[in-house]
Formats: structure tokens, sequence, C-alpha cells
């Protein structure tokens, strides 16, 4: 997807001045891409309805998806929402860093309405990302941030997918270079007595688990729906369909067909002639995770007629991977999802 150059977003680099300035539009209701540890985030005022319902237009997304809140500290993130036990322990744990919580809404809470799709419940943050903290800090409000891409699409890890992605509806990118993690928070949902997992991310489950002293919750299987895509999803924004490059891609690849793309792990990536790209020659999941959507993005501009993807351990962030490859498998080589085409 090409975005005429006049129609591009300005990039900067994240001097004070631009913080100050990303800090300043946001206040004034405008949209800013922000680079996280995880992906680039396209950020809104969470506290004003206008600047949040301008997300969901640019990004297409239906209102119906929940966004996440992000907050520089977590004495901000606890104005927002109500910790139990279990979710001030997942806090102190993992923030800042790639883990959401969602929990009820606070009495008092300033977020817009339209932020949480009419839910009881928020989802909140507190990024592990100096830029990200500090235009928190600048804006002065909790900032309600998706991953800064059309809907359906790959997420972006770089500033320079924010501006081929989204356009001119974003007044300005702050450029952190490429994100450390490379794949979504990890999404969990805490009540009263669950820890449900509604994401796998960069914070694996294990971890949790460790922290929690028992297994996590998991909200699919308690209600008995076993299929790749529960009537409710649980999170609404796990649809199966998502990630989803324009070439079609196949999974556990063992061979590569003429011609065929290939996204390999490991020391062995599997000969023929085509593009390849290896996530980690020497089998490591955070590099792995840390290269899966650019290199997804590169090989569906290939021009190669499929993407084979070679088997992914599914242990530690292994699950986070092997999850984003099995949706972007599912909704690939379709029409663009409703409302991702580029508005002129
Ligand atoms: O790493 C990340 O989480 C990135 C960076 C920018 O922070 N953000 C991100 O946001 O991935 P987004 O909007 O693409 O994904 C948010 C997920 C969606 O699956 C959404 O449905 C879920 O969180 N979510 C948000 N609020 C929720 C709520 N109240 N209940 C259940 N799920 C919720
Ligand atoms: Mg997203």
């Amino acid at each position: 997807m090409t975005t005429p150059s006049t129609h591009r977003p300005p990039i900067e680099p994240p001097s004070p001045e631009a913080v100050a300035e990303a800090g300043r539009l946001l206040r004034a209701g405008a949209l800013v891409g922000l680079p996280t540890e995880t992906v680039y985030g396209l950020a809104a005022d969470a506290t004003q309805g206008e600047a949040v319902a301008r997300i969901f237009k640019a990004k297409g997304r239906p209102r119906f998806n929940p966004l996440i809140v992000h907050a520089a500290d977590h004495g901000q993130a606890q104005g927002l929402g109500r910790f139990s036990p279990a979710a001030m322990r997942l806090a102190e744990a993992f923030w800042p860093g790639p883990l959401t919580l969602v929990v009820p809404r606070a009495a008092e809470s300033p977020v817009a309405d339209l932020v949480t799709a009419g839910l009881e419940t928020v989802a909140l943050r507190v990024p592990d990302h100096a830029v990200a903290r500090s235009v928190i800090k600048a804006a002065g409000r909790p900032l309600a941030a998706p991953s800064a891409n059309p809907s359906g699409r790959v997420s972006p890890t770089t500033a320079e997918h924010v501006a081929q992605g989204l356009g001119p509806a974003v007044s300005l990118i702050l450029d952190g270079g490429p994100c450390r993690v490379g794949l979504e928070s990890t999404v969990v949902a805490v009540d009263a007595t669950q820890v449900s997992l509604l994401r796998p991310g960069g914070v694996p489950r294990a971890h949790l688990e460790e922290v929690l002293g028992r297994p996590l919750d998991d909200p699919d299987r308690a209600a008995g729906e076993q299929g790749p895509e529960p009537a409710r999803p649980a999170s609404p924004g796990m649809l199966l369909k998502h990630y989803a490059p324009a070439t079609p891609v196949r999974l556990e690849a063992t061979h590569r067909a003429p011609g065929e793309a290939v996204l390999a792990f490991g020391p062995a990536p599997l000969a023929g002639d085509g593009p390849t790209i290896n996530l980690s020659a020497r089998g490591d999941l955070a590099e792995a995770a840390a290269h899966l959507f650019a290199a997804l993005r590169s090989l569906d501009a290939s021009g190669a007629p499929g993407i084979a993807v070679m088997q992914i351990p599914t242990d530690g962030l292994g699950e986070a991977i092997t999850d984003r490859l099995r949706r972007a498998a599912a909704g690939s080589g379709e029409c663009p999802a409703p409302g991702t085409r580029q508005k002129p």
C-alpha cells in the first residue's frame, strides 16, 4: 500500500521538542504514532471521545472493539481501574512492560466511553518504552492506543510501517526505531475469581503463572467453545482473521513450492528458489518475535505467489508467534477488510 508523498504524516526523531509537540497535538485531539516496546501505537487522548473516534475512523476499526489505555505509571493506571490482589501482583511484576490488564472500570474514570466500547471493564498497560511514557506525561492524560495499522492487517514495528498504513489521519509519528519485543502485549482479564488469557503476547504464559502461583483460566475452554473462532470472542479484538498479509500464507511447511517465499526458523531453512527470511537461525523465540511482522510485510511485498512458514515451537513466546501466524494464514490472500482501503 503506498501513500502519495504529500499525504505522508511527518516522522520525527523523539527529541524533547518533538515529544512536547506530540503532547500538545494529543491535548488538541489529534492522533500521534507512538513507539512502544511491543508495536507502534496510534495514540489519542483517552479522555476525549472525539479524539478517540478518530482512531476508529483512521483504522477502519469496528466500534465494538475496545482500545487499550496507556498510563505513564502504575499510580496513574490505578486511577482508571479497580485492581484485585491478583491484578496488583501482575502489575507490580510486569509493569512497565508488555502486559495489558483488563479490570473493572474505576467509578470516577475520566476515560471516554468509546474507548471501552461500552464495557464495564477497561484494558490498561504501562509501556516499557521511554518515549511512550514521556509522551503520556507530556500530554498529561492517559492515552488510548491500538496498534497503528489498518484494522485486520499486520501490526507496525517501525515508524515507516505506520506512515505506509495510516497516512494523513496521523498528525505526527515519533520514530523510536524498531520495536524491541515485536509482538503486541499479552492481554489478561482479571476479575474477583479468575485470571484469563485473552490474547497471548509479549509476556509468556509461564511467567504470569509463576507470579500467580497457579495456571491461567482459559475463557474459551471454560465456555466449552473449542472451535477456531468462538461465537463470542472473549476479547472482542481476537477474531480469527487478523494480521493478514495479502499473499496466501500456509503453516508448518516442510517443502517450498516453485517461487514460493519461505518464512524460516532455525538452522535449516527450506531449500529451493524464492525469497527467504529466517526469523532466527539460532532458533531463538525472542529474536523471531522481534522480526516477525517486518518479515511478513517484506515477503508479502516480494511478489511471491505464497508464503510457506516453517514450524515454530509453541512454548514461551512461541505461543504468541504461532497465534499471529495462524491468524495470518486464516485471513490471508483475500480482499482487504472493509475500511482498510487508503482514503484520498
Ligand atoms: O502491545 C499492545 O498491546 C499494542 C501497543 C500499541 O500497546 N496495542 C494493541 O492494541 O495491540 P489493539 O487495540 O490492537 O489490541 C487491543 C486488544 C484487542 O484484542 C481488544 O479487543 C482487547 O485488547 N481489549 C481492549 N479492551 C478490552 C476489554 N475491556 N475487554 C476485553 N478485551 C479488551
Ligand atoms: Mg491490533
